[in-house]
């Protein structure tokens, strides 16, 4: 088996993954990246389309209010201040200054702002409606650029390597829980390498595809919250899944993400008999938090038996349309719906994980050595529901105080990094059509039964459901080969557990976790097509 040695292994390459690479190798560590695809797929900040928040005119106070309000008042303080705090410095000095990130600026050269849900004021620097590509883009390149960082695409962590479990020497059984590194699959040649690391970082994004409607990519289905959590890491929060209240939503159409910053630059939600439904809901309208917008939407599909309701934007000039958003523009009209003249049909649907592996403000879990940041990590920052354009700002935060502390750490520390076990796979080619089944099957459940308005009884069901298939799923997985599809419906039916364990322990309804009251309806609307959309 070959070995990798380093200092940091990141797993994961989108915001978080790569500002850590960036931050970490900056202050003399080597650092290994591993990614499932190529640079260019795969993470989920690469196909964010909002924002970030920055502001030259900042008023932290407001921001922290803003948060703290989104999240219906359960936000980790400390979190909240820590972004704040190191947050538009981390943008200006990483996105403006070092990539030079085109965000949008008006002829005098000064930056543009736009406003999602939530917030109180203008406060989000965007690029068009690709502000995710357009970061990531000169991101990926510079990391590539790094000497002492070196990226592999193609490979998956497949199990986190801790002393107890892993080590060849039989006394380190008896040392505390300490992880060491990861056993990746080489999708390319299907070996497995051992990567061997003093620090190892969990990047893995969220876990939307472990429900039917997402917005997320294929394969986001918490790989590091289940890694983690099989080695005995705290998990907390997991309840609290944000669904978007704005996904593209026609029959035989993929789906695809409508921009909160659609309803920021005047788009209005209304109902099929064209009542913008919002304004007896919420003092801000359409653009209340999240959680607040996505069940009003909820109700109106439940009582007026739509599946969609619809976002008029045509109030602006098309001129405007097309120049802010030339890529929701384009999509829709593929579909035939032209925006500039006709509302977009819209539902909500799985986007964001508040909750995840329990970390402190420096990226530290429960287990030694093992760090989650981003989307992956839970700090309490979010609580019960996330404030629009805050989590690639918590990528950037989460990556540079983790890094910080790392360098300290390795630069005090002695590391005891032994060789590790063998790993050992069957020949059996896994059957794609079980896997794909299993997979269907998962996602269906999460989305009928743990959706945006749960009741006792539903958890119940799901619960059961899962057990069942992660017992097929963990004999089945013995006994095959390790390919990619095989880790990600392992690790998604891992999450899924996890979610339904976190929400059925929760009686309390709280920003995204809706426990329906008595006899209220809580059907999810019947989705309209399984591919999702890049
Ligand atoms: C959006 O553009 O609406 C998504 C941005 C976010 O999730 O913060």
């Amino acid at each position: 088996m070959d070995t990798i040695r380093t200092d940091c292994l990141v797993v994961g390459a989108g915001l978080a993954g790569c500002s850590y690479a960036h931050y970490a190798s900056r202050l003399g560590l080597s650092v290994v990246v591993i990614c499932s695809d190529d640079l260019s797929s795969g993470a989920n900040s690469q196909y964010a389309q909002g924002g970030i928040v920055f502001d030259t005119s900042y008023h932290p106070e407001q921001l922290k209010k803003d948060i703290i309000e989104a999240s219906d008042f359960t936000s980790n303080e400390p979190a909240v201040d820590a972004l704040v705090e190191h947050g538009q410095n981390a943008v200006q000095s990483l996105l403006l200054d070092e990539l030079d990130v085109p965000f949008d600026r008006d002829r005098g050269g000064e930056l543009k702002y736009t406003r999602e849900g939530g917030h109180s004021s203008k406060r989000i620097i965007f690029s068009k409606d690709v502000t995710g590509r357009a970061i990531l883009s000169n991101l990926h390149e510079y990391v590539l650029s790094l000497p002492n960082v070196t990226v592999l695409t193609g490979m998956v962590a497949v199990d986190l390597l801790t002393l107890s479990h892993n080590s060849v020497d039989p006394a380190d059984k008896y040392k505390p829980l300490t992880c060491i590194g990861a056993y990746a699959l080489d999708t390319k040649t299907g070996s497995i390498k051992a990567i061997i690391a003093k620090k190892t970082i969990l990047a893995t994004g969220g876990l939307g595809q472990i429900f039917q409607n997402t917005t997320n990519q294929p394969g986001v289905v918490g790989h590091g919250i289940a890694m983690a959590h099989r080695v005995g890491a705290r998990v907390i929060d997991l309840e609290y899944i944000q669904f978007h209240p704005t996904v593209f939503l026609k029959k035989n159409c993929p789906l695809f993400l409508v921009s909160e910053a659609v309803r920021g630059e005047g788009g209005t939600l209304v109902n099929a008999a064209g009542d913008s439904f919002m304004d007896t809901q919420h003092p801000r309208k359409s653009l209340a938090p999240r959680d607040i917008v996505a069940r009003a939407i909820h109700r109106q599909l439940i009582s007026n038996g739509d599946n969609c309701v619809y976002i008029d934007i045509t109030s602006r000039s098309p001129d405007f349309i097309k120049d802010r958003f030339p890529s929701i523009y384009e999509r829709c009209l593929n579909y035939g719906v032209d925006i500039t003249r006709e509302p977009i049909p819209v539902a909500p649907a799985a986007h964001y994980s508040c909750g995840g592996v329990y970390s402190d403000l420096n990226g530290r879990t429960s287990v030694a050595n093992l760090n989650a940041i981003g989307e992956t990590a839970c700090t309490g920052l979010h609580g019960a529901n996330r404030l629009a354009s805050t989590s690639l700002l918590e990528c950037l935060v989460s990556a540079k105080l983790t890094a910080e502390s790392d360098v300290d750490d390795i630069k005090a520390g002695l590391f005891h990094l032994p060789n590790v076990h063998e790993w050992h796979s069957p020949d059996e080619t896994p059957d794609e059509v079980l896997i794909r089944q299993d997979m269907k099957l998962i996602k269906s459940t999460m989305w009928n039964y743990v959706g945006l308005i749960r009741s006792s009884k539903r958890l119940h069901r799901a619960r059961r459901i899962l057990m069942e298939l992660d017992e097929e799923i963990s004999e089945f997985y013995s006994g095959n080969r390790l390919t990619s599809s095989l880790l990600n419906l392992r690790n998604a039916v891992k999450t899924a557990l996890l979610v339904v364990h976190a929400a059925s322990l929760n009686p309390a309804s709280k920003g995204c976790h809706y426990v329906a009251v008595d006899d209220e309806e809580i059907d999810m609307p019947e989705p309209e097509s399984e591919e999702m959309l890049k």
